[in-house]
């Protein structure tokens, strides 16, 4: 446990992650928010730009500051990394030498093929880092990494890799899987350009190819499992503000049970509070969803197998345990806190 209060940066601190970062860290015993970084927002309270925080005691008087100022502040324990994807590339030097530590939440420095990284993050091709980013998954990864520099997993990535890294880990599935990922609209964040009017009501294609979480799956299953995939990707818009929820479809391997596959996710995630394996779902409501985790730092996970097929069903709130509950739960882990200091586990329902 830290004996001292672990001083934060949260850069990029007016957005949508950015602000939930803050929110859970006004509820963490150990953390002092040091300093809150915007640019379009600097100046203003934090409660005018992220109206659910203004109430808040701890939140009176913090302000966004341009990240500029960052040098004029004592160096932080850790700084969050919530900038759009693209942009910390550029920003490093301006906040490496102020942060022991940073934990990105963008995409920029995840996947490590360089042709890949060219073609899917070209902006972060043309700026590489100084040092390399080690990218951590709470759950998978098998230590803390002592890396300064630590990336997270994207939303859609992690949420797939939740459901389908049972299977690979325990080699219970053929090569082929299909993946349809469904995500609410602040997985865009605060700059995005869609009008709520083309969401409402609405529920349509987002990318049927060559989404840029796709390699960061193939990435995460090679790595963490050594198995190569055969990764089929795609994702839609779903009508809600916040959630993920992904269904992936694949072949059992010849002779692989249902008890096999039952044991597997067991085995996988026993010990991990934040992913919940749904015990033997029938009903509908028995299975992951969106309403039993959006507001929590829970990942749902579930599997069904039938006649060789396996289908497995993934649901969490991409703001929390695809961002910022995830980025916190690092810190906790990094920071020896408990692992679930200042993450909620129960979710905002109806
Ligand atoms: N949204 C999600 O569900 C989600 C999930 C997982 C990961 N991520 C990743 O997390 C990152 C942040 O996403 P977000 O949704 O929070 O984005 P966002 O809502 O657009 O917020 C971006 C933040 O970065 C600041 N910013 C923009 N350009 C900047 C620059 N050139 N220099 C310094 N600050 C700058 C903005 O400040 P001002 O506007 O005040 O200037 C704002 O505070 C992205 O890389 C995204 O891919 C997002």
């Amino acid at each position: 446990m830290a004996e001292h209060k672990v001083r934060v940066a949260v850069i990029g601190a007016s957005g949508y992650t950015g602000g939930e970062v803050i929110r859970l860290l006004l509820e963490h015993p150990g953390v002092e928010l040091a300093f809150l970084s915007a640019e379009r927002s600097a100046g203003a309270t934090i409660g005018s730009v992220h109206p659910g925080l203004r109430n808040h005691p701890r939140a009176a008087g913090l302000k966004f500051r341009p990240l500029a100022q960052l040098a004029d502040v004592e160096p932080v324990d850790i700084a969050f990394g919530c900038l759009p994807t693209g942009t910390l590339p550029v920003q490093l030097p301006q906040i490496s030498p102020y942060a022991k530590r940073i934990l990105n939440l963008g995409g920029d420095f995840r996947l490590r093929d360089e042709a890949e990284v060219a073609s899917y993050y070209p902006k972060t091709a043309s700026n590489p880092p100084s040092e390399e980013f080690a990218y951590y998954i709470p759950e998978l990864s098998p230590s803390v990494p002592e890396s300064r520099f630590i990336s997270l997993p994207g939303c859609m990535a992690v949420s797939t890799v939740y459901a389908l890294y049972p299977l690979f880990a325990a080699s219970l599935v053929e090569e082929r899987v299909v993946v349809d990922a469904k995500t609410g609209s602040s997985g865009g964040g605060r700059g995005s350009s869609e009008s709520p009017a083309e969401r409402s009501g609405n529920f349509r294609v987002h990318k049927l190819h060559g989404h840029r979480h796709a390699p960061e799956i193939r990435q995460v299953i090679a790595e963490f499992t050594g198995a190569a995939m055969d990764l089929r990707f795609s994702t839609h818009s779903l009508d809600v503000a916040r959630g993920i929820m992904v269904t992936a479809y694949a072949d059992l391997r010849e002779g692989v049970t249902p008890l096999d596959v039952k044991r597997a996710y067991a085995k996988a995630y026993v010990g991990k509070p934040f992913v919940r394996v749904r015990p033997a779902p029938k009903l509908p409501q028995d299975f992951p969803m969106l309403k039993a985790v959006v507001g929590s730092n829970i990942a749902e996970v579930a599997v069904a197998v039938r006649d060789g097929q396996v289908v497995a069903v993934a649901a969490l709130d991409n703001l929390l345990k695809g961002a910022a509950g995830q980025a916190v739960q690092a810190m906790n882990l990094i920071c020896g806190f408990d692992e679930a200091a200042g993450l909620p586990s129960t979710a905002v329902s109806p």
